[in-house]
C-alpha cells in the first residue's frame, strides 16, 4: 500500500514477502531512516543511533553496544546486576501483597533499573517513591518517541520545516534538557575520576565508563543514553505487561507454565540455563510477539535508491513501514489469528531472530534491533519469577475474561487502560 502525504511517498507493507524484500533481499537501499521533525536538531542528529543513515557513526555505535551490552559476555557479567534489580521487584510485590498494584509501573522501575546500573552504574528510580515514574521519567521517554511519530506540515512540505508549528522541535528539546539533566551529574561527577591520573582501566565498570575512555563528548554520550532507555525500557515494559493480560485471561496457558517452571526449576536462582530450557514459556512469548509487537510499524525506514520490490517500484526517498502488527493477525499466516494460542509454536522451528519474516518483532536485517538478547532475557526472567512465586489476581475479584485489551497505538503498542493486578506468594513460598 502506499500514500502520498504531501511531499511524502509512505509505502506500507503488510505481506512476509513485502517485508523480506524490504528488509533482506533490498536491505542495503532500504535502510536509512526519515528524521522525524523531532530529531532534526544539529548538536543532535549527528551523534544518533536510531536515526542516523548507515553512515559510519552508526556502524561504530552499533557495534560497540553489541560488544559492550549485548554480546553473551557481556550479558553473563550483567547477570548478577539483573538478579539483584529482580529481587526488588520480588521484595516490593511480597511486602505490598494483597495491594492492588499497577504492574507496568513497577516493571518499568524493574527494567528501567537494570538498564541504568548497565549503563550508568547506578539505580534511578526507587520502588518506595511513588514518584520513581510518576515524576515523569517514564512519561518523558515515551513521550519523545511519541513526538518521533507526530507528523507535522513540515515533513510533507520541506519549506515549512523551519517554522516548527506544531512545537514538536522544541517540546523534543525541552524533554531531552529533561532526561539529561536525570543523569548529568553522574555523567560529569565520574569524568572527573576517568580523566584523573589515578584512572586504570580495570576500575571501569558501567558503559558509561567505557564511552569516557573513548572520549565521548556529552551531546554523544546523552544522545546514545537517551535512546538506549528509549528503545530499551518501553519496549520491553509493554511486551512483559501483555504477556501478563493473556496470561490472565488464559489460566490453562497459566498452569502449563507453572508445571513447567516446577520441572526445570529447582535452585532458589533462576539461571540463564533454566530459561533456555522453558520452552512452552518461549513459546509464549512468541505468541505475545505476534499479537502484541511493542515496535507495531518498525521503526520508518527510507529509500536511498529506488528500487522494486515484488513489482511495486518504491522511489527514492519514500517513507516505509513494515506492518508487523498486521501481519501477526492476519488469517492467511495464521490459524485463528485472534486466538492465544501458545500451542501453535511448540511443533514449529520458528524464531523472531529475524530469518522468518512471519514473526519479526525485532525487525530484520542490518536495522534490526540490537537490543535482542538483553529485551529477550529480561522478558524471561521477569516472567519466570513473577509466575513461578505470585498467585495473581484481578481487582475485586473480576472475570478475566472481561479484562479490557484494547490498544493505544503508536509508535509503541501499549495498553489503553493500565493492568492492575494483586500478588499473592504462592503457599510453597510463604514459610521459605
Ligand atoms: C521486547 C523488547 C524489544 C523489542 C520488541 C524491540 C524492537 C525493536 C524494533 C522493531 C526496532 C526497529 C527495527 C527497524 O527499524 O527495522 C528496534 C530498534 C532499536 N532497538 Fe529495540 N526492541 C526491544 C528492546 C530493546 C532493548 C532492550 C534495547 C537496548 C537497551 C533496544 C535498542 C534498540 C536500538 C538502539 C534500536 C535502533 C537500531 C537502529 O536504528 O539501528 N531495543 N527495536
Amino acid at each position: 500500500m502506499s500514500l502520498r502525504f504531501g511531499k511524502q511517498l509512505v509505502v506500507v507493507a503488510s505481506s512476509p514477502e513485502a517485508a523480506m524484500g524490504i528488509l533482506k533481499t533490498h536491505d542495503h537501499l532500504l535502510s536509512a531512516r526519515v528524521v522525524p521533525t523531532s530529531m532534526k536538531q544539529a548538536h543532535l542528529l549527528p551523534h544518533s543511533l536510531m536515526w542516523s543513515e548507515c553512515n559510519q557513526t552508526w556502524k561504530t555505535l552499533r557495534t560497540l553496544c553489541r560488544t559492550e551490552l549485548f554480546s553473551a559476555k557481556g550479558l553473563e557479567a550483567q547477570s548478577q546486576l539483573r538478579n539483584e534489580k529482580l529481587s526488588q521487584l520480588l521484595d516490593f510485590l511480597r511486602k505490598n501483597q494483597d495491594e492492588v498494584i499497577n504492574i507496568e509501573d513497577v516493571v518499568f522501575i524493574t527494567l528501567f533499573n537494570t538498564l541504568s546500573s548497565i549503563i550508568l552504574g547506578k539505580d534511578l528510580l526507587d520502588f518506595n517513591d511513588a514518584h520513581g515514574t510518576h515524576d515523569g521519567l517514564k512519561e518523558s521517554l515515551h513521550k519523545v518517541l511519541e513526538l518521533s511519530a507526530r507528523v507535522d506540515l513540515g515533513s510533507f512540505y520541506p519549506m515549512l520545516e523551519r517554522f516548527d508549528l506544531h512545537g514538536i522541535r522544541s517540546g523534543t528539546m525541552k524533554l531531552s534538557d529533561k532526561l539529561s539533566a536525570y543523569w548529568e551529574d553522574i555523567i560529569e561527577e565520574r569524568r572527573v575520576q576517568v580523566n584523573s591520573s589515578a584512572w586504570s582501566s580495570e576500575q571501569a565498570h558501567s558503559f558509561l565508563d567505557r564511552l569516557l575512555e573513548n572520549r565521548f563528548s556529552k551531546d554523544q554520550i546523552n544522545q546514545l543514553i537517551t535512546e538506549l532507555f528509549i528503545a530499551g525500557t518501553n519496549t520491553t515494559t509493554s511486551t512483559v505487561i501483555w504477556a501478563m493480560s493473556e496470561l490472565v485471561r488464559h489460566q490453562e496457558v497459566m498452569s502449563k507454565i507453572e508445571e513447567e517452571l516446577k520441572k526445570e526449576i529447582n535452585s532458589h536462582e533462576i539461571t540463564s540455563f533454566q530459561l533456555s530450557k522453558l520452552s512452552y514459556l518461549q513459546a509464549c512469548i512468541k505468541e505475545v510477539f505476534r499479537l502484541h509487537p511493542p515496535v507495531p510499524l518498525l521503526l520508518p525506514h527510507k529509500a536511498v535508491e529506488t528500487c522494486v520490490v515484488m513489482n511495486y517500484t518504491i522511489p527514492k526517498n519514500a517513507k516505509i513501514f513494515v506492518n508487523v502488527w498486521a501481519m501477526g493477525r492476519d488469517s492467511k499466516i495464521w490459524d485463528e489469528p485472534l486466538s492465544f494460542k501458545p500451542e501453535r509454536f511448540m511443533d514449529l522451528n520458528l524464531d523472531f531472530k529475524g530469518q522468518v519474516f512471519e514473526l519479526i518483532p525485532f525487525g530484520s536485517g542490518r536495522r534490526m534491533c540490537p537490543g535482542l538478547p538483553l529485551g529477550v532475557r529480561s522478558l524471561e526472567f521477569i516472567l519466570a519469577s513473577l509466575i513461578r512465586e505470585f498467585d495473581w489476581a484481578l481487582p475485586n475479584d473480576d472475570d478475566p475474561l472481561k479484562l479490557d485489551m484494547n490498544e493505544k497505538f503508536g509508535m509503541a503498542l501499549k495498553r489503553e487502560m493500565p493492568l492492575k493486578l494483586i500478588f499473592k506468594q504462592k503457599q510453597a513460598y510463604q514459610y521459605a
